[in-house]
């Protein structure tokens, strides 16, 4: 592979519409970011059509802006999971750009991408992953414990049965009337609340490694049904300690079954300071290492794309089999082995 290749990366899954350039598969060069919240916070969630409609208004100029006048020898794009609009748009922009540029391309999963985002310590990809690990992957949109042996080689452990962490957050700030995206909105008030002031359950699903969130919203909304006079920190600080301790006691418990030294957390959820501090402080006392997204690539970005095609073209070269390209969109895309 050439020294340093040009990798354009697309990312147009779910809400941000961003294009991002990597060099060498190491530095980015450039990340450009439109983030359709402004669309989306009158409704507490993202309407898919309105997701399709902006992607589409912006997505020349996010890629335009990454490129510049910089050379290109490859692009990638999210082909899934995602909105079906969004991930079209992805594609279009994608075989556009690579036919006009007359050069390759390659879908990639979204999902891996919030993973190998860990990589990244401000602008490089210099924190390489160490295997085997169990990766938990945790946004708006996606739940997922994996065990990752290698670079391209997964098993996927469990996922959620019905929210994701980040709906879940979301949920809840919208019950307590607090703004779209919820996740911040409720760490924010967590922190004047009390942790142990209301005792949500915490659905750990033994014997299984999925999860389950929904039973936690429904029990915040029963509580301020039922207590008129409740505090919104002391609500919100104890339903992430529900939320967190949920979290990370699946995903130690699946480093303790299947031996692993290592756990990577990716995903916008991974911006949660309780559940960065808890899973680092817990795995500690297991001799557990804990690999955190940097809080600026948590969240859905392009330069994560591009550096999951990077390790997808890298792994391909080594092993010597050919690289699946794997350009058709995919909504309900599972992460699978390369090999
Ligand atoms: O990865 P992401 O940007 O988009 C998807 O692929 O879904 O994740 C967005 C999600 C939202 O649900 C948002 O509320 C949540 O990540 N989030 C947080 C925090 N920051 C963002 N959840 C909890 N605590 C946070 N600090
Ligand atoms: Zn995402």
């Amino acid at each position: 592979m050439k020294k340093d290749l040009m990798i354009l990366g697309i990312e147009s899954t779910c809400d941000e519409t961003s294009a991002a350039l990597l060099k060498g598969g190491r530095e980015i060069v450039s990340n450009v970011i439109y983030s359709q919240i402004e669309e989306h916070k009158k409704y507490h969630g993202v309407v898919p059509e309105l997701a399709s409609r902006a992607h589409a208004a912006k997505i020349a100029t996010v890629i335009n802006e990454a490129l510049g006048d910089h050379p290109l020898d490859y692009v990638a794009f999210a082909s899934g999971p995602g909105l079906p609009g969004g991930l079209m748009v992805g594609r279009v922009a994608a075989e556009t750009l690579a036919n006009f540029k007359k050069t390759p391309i390659i879908g990639v999963n979204h999902l891996e991408g919030h993973i190998f985002a860990c990589e990244f310590e401000g602008t490089e990809a210099k924190a390489r992953l160490s295997f085997p690990l169990v990766a938990l992957v945790v946004s708006g949109g996606h739940t997922e414990l994996w065990y990752v042996k290698g670079y391209g080689n997964y098993k996927i452990l469990g996922r959620t049965r019905d929210d994701a962490a980040g709906e879940a957050f979301d949920k809840v700030a919208k019950l307590l009337g607090l703004p779209y995206p919820g996740g911040p909105q409720v760490s924010k008030q967590a922190l004047s609340g009390r942790r142990e002031a209301i005792a949500f359950p915490r659905p750990l699903l033994p014997g299984t490694w999925e999860f389950s969130f929904s039973g936690i919203k429904t029990a915040v909304s029963y509580y301020l049904r039922d207590h008129k006079d409740f505090s919104i920190p002391d609500v919100c600080a104890s339903f992430e300690e529900a939320m967190v301790e949920t979290l990370v006691t699946k995903t130690l418990l699946a480093a303790k079954k299947y031996k692993v030294k290592h756990v990577a957390v990716g995903g916008g959820v991974a911006a949660n300071a309780l559940l960065r501090e808890r899973m680092t402080e817990k795995a500690k006392e297991m001799g557990v290492e804990t690999h955190f997204v940097d809080r600026k690539l948590s969240s859905d970005n392009a330069a994560m794309i591009a550096l999951a095609a990077y390790k997808k073209l890298e792994h391909a070269e080594k092993t010597g089999k050919p690289v699946k390209k794997n350009i058709n969109i995919d909504p309900n895309m599972k992460v699978r082995n390369w090999e």
